[in-house]
């Protein structure tokens, strides 16, 4: 099986690429390297033993997905190309819907005229907005969301239906992932952010290894059992597994579209992965309670049922594991892969 991974030198799209290579499927990585660097890839090899192809190149240039898809046949596409950070969407709104939903939209394009038309999706829970009730499920209504990020992967699911009741053996699977954390157990890839980190974990990370000198606890009065926020974290590696569970799927499925949450199930709060990695790391953190962040909700965590009976996947690794590897990344690459 051959298979095309947009965004693959990216953080998920690493821990993806080590576990499609050791279920022997061969991946192409098509990144433009906007949010990542070959040291990544070449990390990969080093975990994997084997080279991986690469093509640079952005999602939204026509010519070149025409040449890519010319070069190789595909069986499915992993889609994690993206720009993810929910503050820069709201500052730069058009440059999310440019990248993420017209980038999709020319990849659907080159995918239908080859006639590849196999496509595991990386959507996220932010589509759920203020979730209705917890743990959310799939049936839980999409599209009250809260910022251009949380909307560019609403529209893209949207337009991911269209097109997959348009176009005759279309199979799609949009995985709506919660929260990932933590890093490959060699300590060799891991999240490296640019600048300062957006979220929780790798601030912590941070936090811990003297880069940045405190944390913020972002409220402390939330209706939740120690009033700090609670989500629900996912070790990238059980995350990668299940881009795993799915391509398989895309097998066997029938054409459509579906979503699939990712997640544990299980809600921890702030203070809870503070514990955590202080253990993890043999040090205690310094964190500040501060007041709410406008737009944040208390809690949000998967019914990750759906994905058990119809993927067979379920999260192996609980939060010390996440901390451990996360620790194990951030203190052997204390500049990412800048190191190198
Ligand atoms: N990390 C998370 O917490 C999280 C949560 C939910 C969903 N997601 C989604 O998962 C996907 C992967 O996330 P990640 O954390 O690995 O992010 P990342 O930034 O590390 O990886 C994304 C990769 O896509 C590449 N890319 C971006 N725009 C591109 C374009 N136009 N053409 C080609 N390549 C492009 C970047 O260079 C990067 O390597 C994204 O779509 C993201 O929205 C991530």
């Amino acid at each position: 099986m051959k298979v095309l991974v947009t965004g693959g030198a990216g953080y998920i799209g690493t821990h993806c690429l080590v576990e499609l290579i050791k279920a022997g499927i061969t991946p192409v990585v098509y990144d433009n390297l906007c949010n990542a660097s070959l040291e990544s890839l070449a990390r990969v090899e080093r975990i994997s033993g084997q080279a991986v192809a690469f093509v640079q190149g952005d999602i939204r240039d026509p010519d070149a997905l025409t040449a890519l898809f010319k070069a190789h046949r595909f069986d499915a596409v992993l889609h994690l190309a993206g720009l993810k950070a929910v503050g820069e969407s709201v500052a730069k709104p058009l440059e999310y819907y440019d990248n993420n939903v017209v980038g999709t939209l020319r990849l659907l394009e080159a995918m239908t005229a080859q006639g590849c038309v196999n496509l595991v999706f990386s959507s996220s829970a932010t589509v759920y907005g203020d979730p209705q009730a917890l743990p959310i499920d799939e049936e839980q209504p999409i599209g009250a969301t809260t910022n251009p990020y949380g909307t560019s992967k609403y529209q893209i699911e949207r337009m991911l239906a269209d097109w997959a009741c348009a176009t005759p053996d279309a199979r799609v699977i949009a995985l709506r992932y919660f929260n990932p954390v933590g890093a490959h157990p060699s300590g060799l890839i891991g999240e490296d952010p640019k600048g300062i980190p957006n979220n929780l974990m790798p601030y912590v990370q941070q936090v811990a290894a003297g880069k940045l000198q405190r944390l913020s606890v972002y409220g402390d009065d939330y209706d939740t059992a120690d009033g700090t926020g609670v989500r629900d974290y996912l070790h990238v590696v059980d995350l990668a597994q299940g881009h795993l569970a799915a391509l398989r799927k895309l097998t066997t499925m029938a054409a459509g579209k579906t979503a699939v949450n990712l997640g544990t199930g299980i809600g921890l709060s702030v203070l809870q992965l503070v514990r955590a990695f202080e253990a993890a790391c043999g040090a205690s953190l310094n964190y500040q309670v501060v007041a709410r962040r406008p737009g944040d909700i208390a809690a949000c965590y998967a019914d990750p049922a759906h994905a058990q009976e119809w993927l067979g996947w379920r999260a192996q690794l609980g939060l010390p594991q996440m901390c451990e590897d996360a620790w194990r990344w951030q203190s052997s690459n204390p500049s990412g892969y800048a190191d190198t």
